[in-house]
């Protein structure tokens, strides 16, 4: 048997990879390498250049490798280009998961896993987010996950199939053996680009708002090292294995960091000031977004292990430093 993982060429979806390998799993991955990089991709998984849309290849492949579950991380997520093309997100994230579900559906591959976003809830209330809280996305990237996570549901009401929606917050640092990391191009995540700021391949960094509600101004968000985030799908793979409900879980630690505080960070890594410039709040940002976990800790034991800041930000460093 082997697991099937969409995007196995990016930034989550080629750790995953060497995480199922690691523990002696077979892998296919299938990516179309439109963001993702083949050489993330180790050279044990089975590696098929193609769409996931195509239903007639994925069909072949499940049956090629004999897959009995697909942990599904391909998809767009940069939020600005969501808003820009907001058909192309729903082609990308909406209607090709749909196809990826209705062959799961009819080759009896029974454990999905689906790759969400903290961006379903939209705004918050400024407090923990929690699994049940309001769903309001107000992008189409956020849009797009929610209307997949509610087919998903759908499917599994109707169908022999189960799935694991893991909704992740903000995902940072990179494999402690550094064999991979994020290298997704134009990537404008917070950490990623202190460390580029850091290593003088940008000239400063912007921080967009000084005048949130939080306690520095700044805003407040729940990072999470991807080594932990790899470890709840691990343990939302067994857990459907062992015939385990169709579910989602928050992802992140519950406990927020601005970005002052992750500068300080990159500052004390480097024993360096960052070169920073205040700017005004970027379109759509909220203040505070942390996550209520409990129901990962208490369902699945997950036990995250790398919540130091200082480690998260550590290994993307070292990542950007040697890799991009
Ligand atoms: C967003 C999405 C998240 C998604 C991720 C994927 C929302 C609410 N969140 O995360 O669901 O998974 O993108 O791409 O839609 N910042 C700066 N300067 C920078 C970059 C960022 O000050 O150069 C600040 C931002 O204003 C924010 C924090 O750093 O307060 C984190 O930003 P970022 O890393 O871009 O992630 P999110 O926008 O939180």
């Amino acid at each position: 048997m082997a697991v099937l993982v969409t995007g196995g060429a990016g930034y989550i979806g080629s750790h995953m990879t060497y995480a199922l390998l690691d523990r002696g799993e077979d892998v296919v991955v299938l990516d179309n390498l439109s963001t993702g990089i083949r050489g993330l991709v180790s050279e044990k998984a089975g590696f098929v250049q193609g769409e996931v849309g195509d239903m007639a290849l994925v069909r072949r492949i499940v049956s090629d490798f004999k897959v009995d579950a697909v942990v599904h991380f391909a998809g767009s997520i940069v939020v600005p280009d969501s808003v820009a093309q907001p058909l192309r997100y729903y082609a990308n994230n909406t209607v090709v998961s749909r196809a990826l579900a209705e062959v799961c559906v009819e080759t009896g591959v029974r454990n999905f896993i689906f790759s969400s976003t903290a961006a379903v809830y939209g705004l918050g209330d400024g407090g923990m987010i929690a699994e049940d809280a309001h769903k309001a996305p107000i992008n189409p990237y956020g849009r797009s996950k929610l209307m997949t996570e509610w087919m998903l549901e759908d499917a599994a009401h109707a169908h022999d199939f189960r799935f694991m929606a893991l909704r992740y917050f903000n995902v940072a640092g990179a494999d402690a053996k550094l064999r991979t990391g994020q290298s997704t191009p134009r990537a404008t995540h917070l950490i990623k680009r202190a460390c580029q700021v850091a290593l003088k391949r940008a000239s400063h960094l912007d921080i967009f708002g000084t005048d949130y509600p939080t306690p520095d101004g700044t805003g407040v968000r729940d990072y999470i090292h991807v080594e932990d985030l790899i470890a709840a799908h691990l343990l939302a793979l067994d857990a459907l294995r062992r015939g385990g409900a169709s579910t989602v879980y928050n992802c992140g630690y519950g406990q927020g960091f601005s970005v002052r505080q992750v500068i300080c960070a990159v500052e004390r890594l480097t024993c360096a000031p960052l070169p920073v410039r205040e700017a005004s709040r970027r379109a759509g940002d909220p203040a505070t977004v942390i996550a209520d976990s409990t129901r990962l800790k208490q369902e699945l034991k997950w036990q995250p292990a790398h919540q130091d800041l200082d480690e998260i930000v550590r290994t993307a460093f070292e990542w950007e430093r040697r890799f991009n």
